[in-house]
């Protein structure tokens, strides 16, 4: 079993496209740290850290190394100068919350003996306060919180670029962006999902949620009063969209059949289970946003605002043209007759064909 579980790692490690893996055990909390560097083309591998328990290290790797894969399209589908990577911090199930702080430092402190070659901010499970400990010993880390200088949550704009997605989309699928009246169910009411429902009620949709943690079903249920999904039932569902944000893998054989949704356009990173579900989706006339398209919100506006001191307002108007750039994604899905997971891909392979550019970041 154990030799079986090693050969697993092994095999992942020899059969991935991206560049290397580093690794690192935390003796003290029992955490196996990942980063996973996927590609150094257009500038340097950047990505959040995730702090997830998982069943096996394995499965870590694994969601290291696919993320990091879709840190990689992300940046080249927008044209912005940094590679793709990611950091899993594999926690045990019993992980005590007092020993966080301690976690974070030596994770900051293994990130500068590193020298830079990996930056990073947060994501599923970690937060404005972590990069600040992060930030004590490594200066290449964003997501600050305000009051230590930082751009803060980046959530309620990872959330605006899927609101401006979702709007793209439903000029697509139902020839208006008009999202009054629209069903929407998203999946996850964290850091990104709650704000992304707010953006929707304001826009006159009318929004049910799903969460797995009780403590947000009933602060969202009691503070908005929405209609809550069971966690079983989201797929089958109907609806007009389905806004997946919280984790990934969630589009597969099993779910996919299910669907009582047009649309599906949420924040979650890895959506697809395997590129062929991009495919399934297209069958079923599902409209599929690519995730690390829909959702670079939260990247860009830390990277422009920390990175290269942009005015939030300007950050801000970027990070709506993520409706233009799924725009663009539909058009060469249609013209080419392909999926929009295909057509997303392809910009982005031939963007990294062409190495860097990055015009429209400059400064
Ligand atoms: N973790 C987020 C993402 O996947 C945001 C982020 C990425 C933040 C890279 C900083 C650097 O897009």
């Amino acid at each position: 079993m154990v030799t079986e579980k090693v050969e697993i790692m092994e095999t992942l490690i020899r059969d991935w496209e991206g560049e290397y893996v580093v690794s690192r055990f935390d003796r003290k909390t029992g955490t196996m740290m990942f980063i996973a560097i996927h590609s150094t083309v257009l500038g340097v591998p950047s990505g959040g850290t995730r702090l997830k328990s998982y069943a096996h290290p394995s499965e870590a790797l694994r969601d290291a190394m696919r993320l990091a894969h879709g840190m990689t399209q992300k940046f080249a589908v927008i044209d912005f100068p940094r590679g793709g990577a990611k950091a899993v911090l594999s926690v045990p199930e019993d992980f005590d919350p007092d020993d966080r702080e301690g976690l974070m430092l030596r994770y900051g402190q293994w990130l500068a003996d590193l020298r830079g070659v990996f930056e990073t901010g947060p994501d599923l499970g970690t937060s404005p306060a972590d990069m600040a400990l992060i930030a004590r010993h490594f200066s290449g880390v964003f997501g600050l919180p305000v009051d230590a200088g930082g751009a803060g949550d980046s959530g309620p704009d990872t959330a605006l670029g899927v609101f401006c997605g979702i709007q793209a989309s439903c000029e697509h699928y139902f020839g208006s962006a008009d999202l009054a009246g629209r069903t929407v169910l998203v999946q996850g009411a964290g850091a990104v999902g709650e704000p992304l429902i707010r953006l929707l009620l304001e826009a006159g949709c009318e929004v049910k949620f799903s969460d797995i943690d009780p403590v947000r079903v009933a602060k969202v249920g009691q503070e908005l009063g929405l209609q809550f999904v069971e966690p079983e039932a989201v797929y089958r569902e109907p609806c007009d969209i389905l806004a997946p944000c919280a984790g990934g893998g969630i589009l597969n054989a099993e779910t996919i059949p299910q669907l009582a949704c047009h649309i599906v356009a949420g924040a979650a990173n890895n959506q697809l289970d395997k590129p062929e579900d991009g495919e399934r989706l297209c069958q079923r006339n599902v409209l599929y946003a690519p995730d690390y398209v829909i959702n670079a919100g939260g990247a860009i506006f830390l990277l422009t605002v920390e990175g290269s001191g942009w005015a939030v307002t300007r950050a801000r108007e970027r990070v709506r043209k993520i409706g233009d750039t799924m725009k663009e994604i539909y058009a060469h899905s249609e013209e080419h007759g392909i999926s929009p997971a295909r057509a997303a891909e392809r910009i982005a392979i031939e963007r990294l064909r062409r190495g860097v550019s990055a015009k429209q970041w400059n400064r």
